[in-house]
C-alpha cells in the first residue's frame, strides 16, 4: 500500500481567478461563442457554470488561459494526454509528418508501424483498424461483433460511458426512479428521442455484482452479440472491476458464444498491455482512443484475427464494411507512435507509483479536514466522491444533492486555485509531473477543503 506523499516545502499554486471576473477575456469569448454555438458550447463534458476559462497554451503539465493564468493540468483533455502537452519528440513528429501532407486517398507506412505496436502490447490485439475516436471505435466494435455473431443485441453496464453512439448511451444516466431492479436493470433512454428500438436491443446489468450479471447474460445469451464492459469505468465511479467479475465474463460469454469487448479508450492507461493486461482477462475485442493517438483524434478497434476478419475487404465486401475519410491520418499516426514510444515500461512504473501515492495522500486530505470524501481510482487515474460511503457500483456512486453541492465548490475552489480536474471530479496525472507537482497539488487540495 503506497503512503501518502509529506509535504516538506508547502507550495500551494497561485490564485487563478481573472477568467471569472466580469469583463475578462474568457467572458468575451463565451459570449461570442453563444452567438454562434449552442449554449456557447461544442462539446458538453467542458461545459462549467457559468462559463469556462478558454485556453490558449499549454506546456508540460501546465495550461495557461486566455487571461494568462496558469493551472497544474491534472485532467489532460479528459486523460488523452499521458504525456502532458507539447512533448518536444510528439510535436517534431506531427509536424515532420504534416509538412509531407495531412491526409491521402491511399494508406501510408505509419498506420502498419502503430498497429504493429498495438498487437504487441495489447494481449487481445491481433488485428487493428483506426478510427477518429473512441465513440467511433466502440461503435465498430459493436457494429463486428454483431456482424461476427449474427446476433442484434448487446449487453452494457449500468452508468458506463461508452462515447455518443445510440446503442452504448443506453442507461447511462439512470436515476433512482428508472433504473429498475439490480438483477435486471432497465434499459433507460440518455437523448429524447432515443427510438425503443435501441432501448429493446441493449440489455443493462450490474457492474461489479457478478451473479447478477452472468445470471442476466445467461438469460439473454441467444440474442446477445457482445457484453461491453469497461474494466476501470470512469462514470461508473472509476472503481476498478473486481478480477473475478472479469473472469466470470469471459467465461459466460466464452460459453455462449458471446463476443467480450473490453473498451480500453480510457483504461489502456493503467498498465503497459492495458487494463487487461493488468487483470490478467483476455477479451476478443478492445477499443483504443486517447493515448494512442498522441493528443490529436484517434481510436481503434482491435481483437482477435477471425472476429476482425469482418472488416476484411480483400474478398469482396466486407461483412462489416468499416470507412471514415480521416482513418489512420498519417498525422495522428505519427504522433500517437511517439506518444507510445515514449511510454516505457518505466514510465508506467513511475506514474503507477505517483498515482497509488496521490490517491491516498487525497483520502488523507479528506480525514484530516474532517470532510466526508474518498478517493477511488487505478495507475495513474483518479476520482475524487464527496462521500465516504462504499463505492461499489454505479448506485452507489450517485451523489445526493448536498454531495453534488460539495463537489461542485471543491472543483470550482481547485480552478480558482491553479488546479484544472473535471466537473465530475476524475483527474490524472502525465509523465512531465514529479513529486514537486503532486505535493502543490496535495497542499492546494488541502487548503481548499
Ligand atoms: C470509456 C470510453 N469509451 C469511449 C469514449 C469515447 O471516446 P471519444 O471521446 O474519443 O469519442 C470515452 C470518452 O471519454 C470513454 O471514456
Amino acid at each position: 500500500m503506497a503512503t501518502p506523499i509529506s509535504v516538506k516545502s508547502p507550495r500551494p499554486l497561485g490564485e487563478t481567478r481573472r477568467w471569472a471576473a466580469p469583463g475578462s477575456k474568457s467572458a468575451e469569448l463565451f459570449a461570442r461563442a453563444q452567438g454562434v454555438m449552442p449554449g456557447g458550447n461544442t462539446r458538453t463534458t467542458v461545459y462549467m457554470a457559468p462559463y469556462p476559462p478558454y485556453a490558449v497554451s499549454g506546456e508540460g503539465c501546465w495550461v495557461t488561459d486566455v487571461e494568462g493564468d496558469r493551472r497544474l493540468d491534472c485532467l489532460n483533455n479528459y486523460t488523452a494526454l499521458i504525456h502532458g502537452h507539447a512533448h518536444p519528440a510528439i510535436v517534431e513528429a506531427a509536424t515532420r509528418r504534416l509538412a509531407l501532407g495531412a491526409s491521402f486517398p491511399l494508406p501510408t507506412p505509419e498506420e502498419i508501424d502503430l498497429a504493429a505496436l498495438l498487437c504487441e502490447r495489447v494481449p487481445s490485439a491481433e488485428r487493428v483498424r483506426f478510427t477518429n475516436s473512441g465513440s467511433e471505435a466502440v461503435m465498430m466494435a459493436v457494429k463486428g461483433a454483431r456482424a461476427f455473431t449474427g446476433r442484434p443485441k448487446i449487453a452494457k453496464f449500468e452508468g458506463a460511458y461508452h462515447g455518443s453512439y445510440d446503442y452504448v448511451e443506453v442507461s447511462l444516466g439512470s436515476t433512482p426512479e428508472n433504473w429498475g431492479s439490480l438483477a435486471a436493470p432497465a434499459s433507460t433512454a440518455y437523448s429524447r428521442g432515443t427510438p425503443p428500438a435501441v432501448l429493446d436491443d441493449v440489455v443493462v446489468l450490474p457492474f461489479n455484482y457478478t451473479d447478477q450479471a452472468v445470471a442476466r447474460i445467461e438469460r439473454e445469451a441467444a440474442h446477445l452479440a457482445a457484453v461491453l464492459v469497461d474494466p476501470v469505468p470512469n462514470r461508473v465511479g472509476l472503481m476498478p472491476a473486481r478480477r473475478e467479475f472479469l473472469r466470470a465474463l469471459r467465461e459466460v460469454t466464452a460459453a455462449h458464444g458471446i463476443v467480450l469487448i473490453f473498451d480500453e479508450v480510457i483504461s489502456f492507461r493503467v498498465g503497459y498491455h492495458g487494463a487487461q493486461g493488468a487483470f490478467g482477462v483476455t477479451p476478443d475485442m478492445t477499443t483504443l482512443g486517447k493515448i494512442i493517438g498522441g493528443g490529436l483524434p484517434v481510436g481503434a478497434v482491435t481483437g482477435r484475427e477471425d472476429v476482425m476478419a469482418v472488416f476484411d475487404p480483400t474478398g469482396g465486401q466486407p461483412a462489416a464494411p468499416h470507412g471514415g475519410t480521416f482513418n489512420a491520418n498519417p498525422v495522428t499516426m505519427a504522433a500517437g507512435l511517439a506518444a507510445m514510444k515514449l511510454l516505457t515500461k518505466e514510465a508506467y512504473a513511475r506514474l503507477d507509483d505517483l498515482g497509488a501515492k496521490l490517491r491516498v495522500s487525497l483520502d488523507a486530505c479528506f480525514k484530516r479536514a474532517g470532510v466526508r470524501g474518498s478517493v477511488t481510482g487505478m495507475g495513474s487515474l483518479f476520482r475524487v466522491h464527496p462521500t465516504d460511503r462504499e463505492l461499489i457500483d454505479y448506485r452507489s456512486t450517485r451523489t445526493t444533492p448536498e454531495e453534488a453541492e460539495r463537489l461542485r465548490q471543491l472543483v470550482r475552489r481547485l480552478l480558482e486555485h491553479g488546479v484544472l480536474i473535471s466537473v465530475t471530479g476524475l483527474g490524472c496525472l502525465s509523465t512531465p509531473m514529479g513529486d514537486a507537482e503532486l505535493e502543490s497539488l496535495i497542499e492546494t487540495f488541502a487548503a481548499v477543503l
